[in-house]
């Protein structure tokens, strides 16, 4: 099981490149403390499930690249597969979950090792430990970059997590605001005039709405 994962405080942990300060308030974790700790994590992870038929379940789409990352810090035979799932659309708030992509994998009897990227109030957790559940896996463990505790609504643990952040607004290493973001090699904290405007543009001008206006 995991080694204590290490606590993020709000304090800055290195410089904003200057083209993203306007957005980025902050980084939380940088790149390198990021692939250290994974590496770390990994070493735990293989000794787990050394021996094992390791499948290795990620949810799209903010996994994408710790997933990257922890897999291939993975020194054992794994057999890799995604399942969809949406809980925030273009908002801030955890609303319903829609399941995007279902698995296609069989992973009864099989060692499964759930990824995801945070764990904030943890419904999507909740529910896909349900779902994977239900397909009688041998053993079901869940693993993930980012834990914040404070806005937990579901009582779910995760049995790697990578670091316990505080309840900020975080983007970067694949999570988004509004699907931008992703591809910040750091974990940052968003500016909150950046969602507070994200949002209000949102839901003033639907895309849906948008698109139908260019074409006219
Ligand atoms: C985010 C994130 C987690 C989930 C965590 O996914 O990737 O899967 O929210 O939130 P919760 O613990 O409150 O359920 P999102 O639905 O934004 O989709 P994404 O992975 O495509 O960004």
């Amino acid at each position: 099981m995991s080694s204590p994962a290490p606590v993020i405080f709000a304090q800055p942990a290195a410089r904003v490149p200057p083209r993203l300060r306007k957005e980025v308030e902050r980084i939380l974790i940088p790149e390198t403390r990021i692939a250290s700790r994974i590496r770390r994590m990994s070493r735990e992870i293989e000794r787990d499930y050394k021996g094992r038929e390791m499948v290795v379940v990620s949810l799209l789409n903010g996994t994408v690249m710790f997933l990257a990352d922890l897999i291939r810090n993975l020194s054992l035979p794994l057999r890799l597969d995604f399942m969809g799932v949406s809980s925030y659309g273009a908002g801030t708030e955890s609303g319903d979950l829609v399941i995007t992509k279902e698995l296609r994998l069989d992973v009864r009897g099989r060692d499964v090792l759930l990824v995801d990227d945070i764990l904030d109030t943890g419904k999507t957790l909740y529910r896909m430990i349900d779902k994977l559940r239900a397909l009688k896996p041998r053993r079901l463990r869940t693993c993930v970059l980012l834990n914040k505790a404070a806005r937990r609504v579901e009582h779910v643990k995760a049995d790697y997590v990578g670091f316990e952040i505080p309840d900020l607004f975080v983007v970067g290493y694949g999570l988004d605001f509004a699907e931008s973001y992703r591809n910040l090699p750091f974990v940052g904290v968003l500016h909150e005039h950046v969602y507070k405007e994200g949002c209000k543009k949102i839901n003033v001008v639907p895309a849906a709405k948008k698109r139908k206006k260019r074409k006219r």
